[in-house]
């Protein structure tokens, strides 16, 4: 693995010039995508199916890919140095590690694959969320091919989490009611889209390597083989509600609300999920990241100052969520047809 720019070979760049990007016309990939251009420093190539129909941010090459070739995979990733993934998680399961193989035959060094959640090292409640051993899986091929990898612990996305049904945040904009769980005020570590989207080109714009074994500064190897960990707000349902009342000029008297217990709202999605009904997965998911005496809470670890990430409003981001609520419902339209 490299180590230090001075011991690599004449003309070595000490930096992350060329980025290949998944899902750079996604939810969370257009946010990605769009900081990396702002920074100026970096060209970012989406690898999109070829038949893909996903509008992409302006600036951003595509390179067409076909997940039954490889051939065209490889020809993507060539001269490529890092490949993010943020790929829809309906995708085919193989989808990834085909990624993976190509990535490695292209030469390409880095990987940050699929995970933008939980905290990675937190191997409980990743096997509580059935999200941890698929996580784990992926980042120990990547190492197996000979690639090195980061993975992005952002916890539940702030805006995406309000506007996504009440199966997430508790929220039903359309019908005005929010379900709390247990009292409302387990707190829980989140991230904005955009939050997320300038942590990735923070990291990707540090120098690739310290020059030397005496180079104290930041560099993207400093991020190798672990998380990067970064938050907007820590917070609780009830904190939520406030917010969304403020930014609607509602009052509760507009909202119909309703209590159920984080553990019975684990176990039904469980349960929906084991036989087959994958309705179920983000009631169990988010129900286990609010359980009161094991939130996913991992704020303590956030490097947010360290990558000088700014310090965001409650309130603008809850209207951003808001916004999103449509959106999302034609999401799931679309997959659905
Ligand atoms: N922390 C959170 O709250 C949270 C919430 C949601 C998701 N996530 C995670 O974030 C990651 C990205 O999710 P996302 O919601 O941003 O993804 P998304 O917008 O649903 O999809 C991203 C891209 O995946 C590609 N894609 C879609 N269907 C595919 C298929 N059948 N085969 C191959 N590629 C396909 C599309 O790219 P092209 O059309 O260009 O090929 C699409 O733009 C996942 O790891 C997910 O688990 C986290």
């Amino acid at each position: 693995m490299l180590k230090y720019a001075n011991t690599q070979a004449v003309g070595f760049k000490n930096r992350v010039e060329r980025v290949a990007i998944v899902g750079a016309g996604g939810t969370l990939g257009s946010h990605i995508a769009t900081e990396l251009l702002k920074t100026g420093k970096h060209t970012v190539t989406a690898l999109s199916r070829k038949d893909s129909s996903n509008k992409l941010p302006s600036g951003v090459l595509v390179a067409p890919v076909d997940y039954n070739d490889e051939s065209t995979i490889v020809a993507a990733l060539e001269g490529q140095q890092f490949l993010i993934i943020t790929m829809a998680p309906t995708a085919p399961r193989d989808s990834q590690s085909k990624l993976f193989q190509a990535a490695s035959k292209a030469g390409v060094p880095y990987v940050m694959p699929n995970w933008y959640g939980g905290d990675i090292e937190d191997v409980k409640q990743g096997e509580d969320t059935l999200l941890g051993p698929g996580g784990k899986a992926n980042r120990d091929e990547i190492e197996t091919l000979g690639m090195q990898w980061t993975a992005m612990c952002c916890g539940f996305w702030y805006d995406y989490s309000l506007a996504g049904g009440e199966q997430r945040f508790g929220f039903d904009f359309d019908k005005r009611s929010l379900t709390i769980y247990d009292d409302g005020n387990t707190k829980i570590s989140t991230s904005t889209l955009s939050q997320v989207g300038r942590a990735v080109a923070k990291v990707l714009s540090l120098k690739e390597l310290p020059e030397d074994e005496n180079d104290r500064s930041l560099t993207v190897s400093a991020f190798l083989q672990r998380g990067i960990y970064i938050k907007s707000f820590v917070i609780c349902q009830n904190d939520i509600f406030e917010s969304v009342k403020r930014v609607t000029g509602t009052t509760d008297a507009d909202w119909a609300v309703s209590h159920e217990s984080t553990q019975e709202r684990y176990e039904d999605g469980q349960t929906l999920v084991k036989s087959g009904n994958m309705a179920g997965f983000s009631k169990q998911l988010y129900a286990r990241g609010f359980f009161p005496d094991d939130p996913s809470d991992f704020s303590a670890k956030a490097q947010n100052e360290l990558l000088g990430l700014p310090v965001e409003s409650l309130d603008d981001s809850t209207k951003v969520g808001i916004a999103l609520v449509k959106e999302l419902q034609l999401r799931v339209e679309r997959m659905a047809s």
